[in-house]
C-alpha cells in the first residue's frame, strides 16, 4: 500500500513501482531517517501537538527499528518506495493509530532533505579522516627521506633538484585546501530543514529550533521553500570531491611513472600490485591506475548533480531523487581509493639511488650555474646565456657540469673560479633553496 493510496483507485503499474522507487539507494540512510524521526517526534510532544505517550511510544519503537536494521533481524523491503515510506509503514504496523501520528507537519520533502543532510554529514567526517591519514602518510615519506634528490619537473624535463621530501609536501598542500574545502562545505549544509513541510512549513506550533538543536545543527533554514528545493550542498561537496580526486589522479599519475623501469623511483609492495596473465615479468600498479581512472566517476556525480538542479522549478521535484546516486557515489569512490591508497603509500620503497641518478643527468642546476655568475656580478640574462653555452658544450662532449675542467669555464666567461664546483653541487643547491 502507498502512503498516498487515498486518492488513486489503482495500485501502480509494477515497472513504474521500481522506476519510481528509490529503496535501493536511500535505505543507507535508515539510521538517519529514524533519528530525525525522533527528534521530530520529541519536539511535536514537547509542544503538545501529539499525546506525550505517543510521542515516548513512538521514539521508542523506532529505536527498536534502528536496531533490528542494524543487527538483520528486520529486512528492508525492496519494493517499498523510499526508505522514509518503509519505517512509517513498519512503525504503524506495530503501533497501530499511535504510528500514524508521527507524519504530522512533516512532509517527505524536508524529511529527504533532512536525511541526506545528516547521512552526508557523517560521511564528510570519514573522508575528513581518511585525508588527515594520507597527509600523515606522505609526511611519514618525506620525512624518512628528507635528504633523497631527485631532479624536479616542469614539462616532465629535467628542471631543478629538488628532495622527494619537497615533491610530497605538494601535495600535502593540496590535500590540506582539500580538508578546508570539505569542512567548509560541511559548515555550509549543517542547517535543519526540517519544518519546511512539503514547502511552505506547516500551520502546527512546531519548534524548528528545537529539531535543529536535537539533531546538532547549528541553524535551522530560513526559507521554507530553499529547504527542500536546493541541494547546492552536494554541489559544493561533489566539487570538493572532485578535487580531491583530481590530486589523487595527479600523485597516482607520479606513482605510475615511478614505478616503471624508466624511472624506477619507487617500488610498490606485492601486496598493492598485480601481474599479468601472459607476460611472468610484470608487476603492474592497477591500484594508482584505478585511482587515476576513478577519477572520472566523481567528475561526473557533479556533473550530475549540476544538471538535474539547473532547470528545476520551485520548489520541491522528483528529479531531486537523483541526488543522492550521484553524491553517495562520489563520496564511495573517494572514500575507497583513500582507503586503499593509504597502506599503499605506507609499504611503497622509496629508491633514492635511482632518483639521484637522474637528478645528475639532464644539467639540473644549470640555474645554479648562472646564480653563481651573478653572485660574481653578472646580470642575470648575461649568466642565462653563458651557462646555456657550456650546457651546449656538455652535450657536445658528453659531459656533465662537474666534469667540465675549470679552463673550459673560464673560455665561457673569466668571472668563473673553483667555487663553482661547490656552487653546483646538488646537495647545495637544494639546501640553498632550503628543501
Ligand atoms: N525518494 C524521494 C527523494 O529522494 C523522497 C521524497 C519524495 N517526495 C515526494 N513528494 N515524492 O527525493
Amino acid at each position: 500500500m502507498k502512503l498516498w493510496a487515498g486518492r488513486f483507485s489503482k495500485e501502480v503499474d509494477k515497472k513504474t513501482n521500481d522506476f519510481n522507487s528509490s529503496i535501493a539507494t536511500d535505505s543507507r540512510m535508515y539510521a538517519q531517517d529514524i533519528n530525525g524521526s525522533i527528534a521530530h517526534v520529541t519536539m511535536l510532544a514537547a509542544q503538545g501537538i501529539i499525546p506525550k505517550e505517543d510521542g515516548s511510544a513512538i521514539a521508542a519503537e523506532l529505536a527498536k527499528i534502528k536496531e533490528e536494521i542494524a543487527d538483520g533481524a528486520l529486512a528492508i523491503d525492496p519494493n517499498a518506495e523510499d526508505i522514509h515510506t518503509f519505517i512509517e509503514q513498519t512503525l504503524t504496523e506495530r503501533l497501530g493509530d499511535v504510528g500514524k501520528r508521527l507524519h504530522t507537519g512533516r512532509s517527505r520533502n524536508d524529511q529527504v532533505a533532512l536525511d541526506v543532510r545528516l547521512y552526508l554529514r557523517d560521511e564528510c567526517d570519514e573522508v575528513l579522516n581518511l585525508i588527515n591519514g594520507l597527509i600523515n602518510s606522505l609526511e611519514t615519506k618525506g620525512e624518512e627521506n628528507a635528504h633523497a634528490i631527485m631532479p624536479g619537473y616542469t614539462h616532465l624535463q629535467r628542471a631543478q633538484p629538488i628532495t622527494f621530501k619537497a615533491h610530497l609536501s605538494a601535495y600535502v598542500e593540496m590535500l590540506k585546501r582539500d580538508l578546508g574545502r570539505v569542512e567548509d562545505a560541511k559548515k555550509r549544509m549543517n542547517s535543519s530543514p526540517l519544518g519546511s513541510g512539503a514547502l511552505a512549513g506547516t500551520t502546527y506550533p512546531i519548534d524548528r529550533a528545537m529539531t535543529a538543536s536535537l539533531l546538532g545543527f547549528d541553524s535551522f533554514t530560513k526559507s521554507t521553500l530553499d529547504g527542500v528545493a536546493d541541494r547546492d550542498f552536494c554541489v559544493e561537496l561533489a566539487s570538493a570531491l572532485s578535487l580531491v580526486m583530481v590530486h589523487l589522479s595527479r600523485m597516482c599519475e607520479e606513482i605510475i611513472l615511478w614505478c616503471s623501469w624508466e624511472f624506477k623511483f619507487v617500488e610498490l609492495d606485492d601486496a598493492f600490485s598485480t601481474g599479468s596473465s601472459i607476460m611472468p615479468q610484470k608487476k603492474n600498479p592497477d591500484i594508482a591506475e584505478l585511482v587515476r581512472g576513478k577519477s572520472g566517476r566523481v567528475f561526473g556525480d557533479l556533473m550530475t548533480l549540476l544538471t538535474v538542479l539547473k532547470g528545476l522549478p520551485l520548489a520541491y521535484n522528483k528529479d531531486m531523487q537523483e541526488d543522492k546516486d550521484a553524491i553517495f557515489d562520489a563520496f564511495d569512490t573517494v572514500k575507497i581509493c583513500l582507503t586503499t591508497l593509504i597502506p599503499m603509500i605506507d609499504t611503497m620503497k622509496v629508491i633514492p639511488e635511482n632518483m639521484r641518478k637522474a637528478a645528475a643527468g639532464g644539467f639540473i642546476n644549470a640555474t645554479d650555474c648562472a646564480d653563481f655568475l651573478v653572485s660574481k656580478g653578472l646580470p642575470f640574462r648575461d649568466a642565462y646565456k653563458a651557462t646555456g653555452e657550456l650546457v651546449a658544450l656538455c652535450i657536445k662532449t658528453g659531459k656533465t657540469l662537474e666534469a667540465l675542467e675549470i679552463e673550459e669555464y673560464k673560455n665561457i666567461c673569466e668571472l668563473f673560479d673553483d667555487g663553482v664546483y661547490e656552487a653546483i653541487k646538488l646537495e647545495n643547491c637544494v639546501k640553498r633553496r632550503g628543501m
